[in-house]
């Protein structure tokens, strides 16, 4: 248990970082955290987040916020307990191996690392004992209608889950100089973590995926496709697709149903830009009961946003603020951060075999070890990987 104000540093500040930096400096202002540190190995980026510092304001004067260009500089010059790691998802592992490494606690952003190799290079090199330091910025984990949909579920409302139907639609194309590891693992990994979720974040048995470019539109990552509808099955039959696209010119759209044996449950029917956020509970089969009856009803406010902030800030704002509460109160607490370190190298596997199915016409991949047992660890996945043709990374260690 930690009393004084956490000391805390981020490093990636662009335009995700930006948005956990406006938090930062919110927390900062009410005296929940010290800002210590920003950091990016870009230094226009670094130089418009300090600006931005200076503008949203934070009890030290934005000058005395020391930058840095690289994680080990910040690392062995701040004394810091934790830092939110933001920068391109390529730099995710080395970044958060070099402050973890260093017992740092770190909410990294998604995805965990560039590949499966990579993620369990950085495992190993991390080593078991500090798993508990990492918890990965999957924010749909502390949002408030996806947490409704949870309880419901728990509760026994809808009976068996049989199948789930996931949505994530961006308005705009990628940015300019944007990296991306492919947009299953870019942006489906989203749908992956949501139906992962609802099956207590046990590994499907099977996964495939068909991959698209619909006109008219500008790849700027490179990725080759703007539409990924991906396929997860479970042990017990229940199925979940996934449905990820760049090309939703009128808004930004995500949502999910969940289908089980005694109900239905809708989160986020598409509001264009913006509308409050609606989960509805439907049960009824017929079966001495009347059929779909709206149980329950709830709304939640969208974020009010303005043209600088990302397209997704006005649905997520909540889950943002959310996520970094939940991470700073693990680090003062002592406990691990939540999603942990498995559920980053879990989905990751999922979107890499999801994201390989869909470049190889729709192959279907189990995720089974060859004793039948499923994947238990980063080194499972790669083996994995591995044998479905993926070469491996170069080994990470401590700088
Ligand atoms: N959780 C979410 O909802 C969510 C949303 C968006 C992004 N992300 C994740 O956050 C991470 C950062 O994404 P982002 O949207 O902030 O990307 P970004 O491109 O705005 O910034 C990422 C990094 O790239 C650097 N960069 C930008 N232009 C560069 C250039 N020309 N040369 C060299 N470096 C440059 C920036 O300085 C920054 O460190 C990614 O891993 C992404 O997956 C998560």
């Amino acid at each position: 248990m930690t009393n004084h104000p956490l000391r805390l540093g981020i490093f990636g500040v662009g335009r995700m970082g930006l948005v956990h930096l406006e938090n930062l400096a919110r927390l900062a202002r009410d005296g929940e955290i010290d800002l210590v540190a920003i950091g990016d190995r870009f230094q226009p980026t670094l130089a418009e987040a300090g600006a931005r510092l200076g503008q949203w304001g934070t009890p030290r004067a934005a000058s005395e916020v020391l930058q840095f260009a690289t994680p080990e500089a910040m690392a062995d010059q701040c004394p810091l307990d934790a830092c939110v790691v933001a920068s391109r998802t390529e730099d995710h592992a080395r970044d958060t191996l070099c402050l973890a490494g260093r017992g740092i606690r770190v909410l990294v952003e998604k995805p965990l690392a560039g590949s499966v190799a990579e993620a369990a290079s950085f495992c190993a090199a991390l080593g078991d004992a500090c798993h508990d330091l990492v918890q990965i910025a999957f924010q749909r984990h502390y949002d408030n209608a996806a947490l409704a949909a949870m309880r419901w579920v728990a509760g026994g409302r809808i009976g068996a889950l049989q199948q789930s139907h996931h949505v994530l639609q961006d308005k705009n194309p990628t940015p300019a100089n944007y990296q991306s590891s492919g947009i299953t693992a870019d942006m489906a990994i989203h749908l992956i973590f949501e139906a992962m979720a609802f099956h207590n974040f046990e590994l499907p048995l099977s996964v495939q995926a068909l991959r698209f470019m619909a006109p008219h539109y500008q790849d700027r990552a490179g990725e080759g496709a703007n539409v990924v509808h991906a396929f997860c099955q479970w042990a017990d039959g229940s199925l979940a697709h996934l449905w990820g696209s760049r090309i939703n010119n009128t808004g930004y759209d995500n949502g999910f149903k969940l289908i089980g044996t005694a109900g239905r449950i809708d989160v986020g029917e598409f509001v264009g830009d913006f509308g409050p956020v609606t989960a509805r509970l439907w049960t009824g089969t017929g079966d001495g009961e009347p059929r779909g009856v709206l149980r329950e009803a709830l709304t939640f406010d969208m974020t009010p946003t303005t043209p600088d902030q990302p397209d997704f800030h006005a649905r997520y704002a909540a889950a943002y603020a959310g996520e970094l509460d939940g991470f700073l109160r693990r680090v003062r607490d002592g406990r691990p951060g939540e999603p942990g370190l498995d559920i980053g190298w879990k989905t990751m596997l999922v979107a890499e075999l999801a994201e390989r199915s869909s470049r190889e016409g729709g192959r279907q991949f189990r995720l089974v070890m060859a004793d039948g047992s499923p994947p238990r660890s980063a080194a499972d996945a790669l083996t994995l990987v591995q044998d479905a043709g993926s070469s491996p990374a170069a080994p990470l260690s401590l700088r």
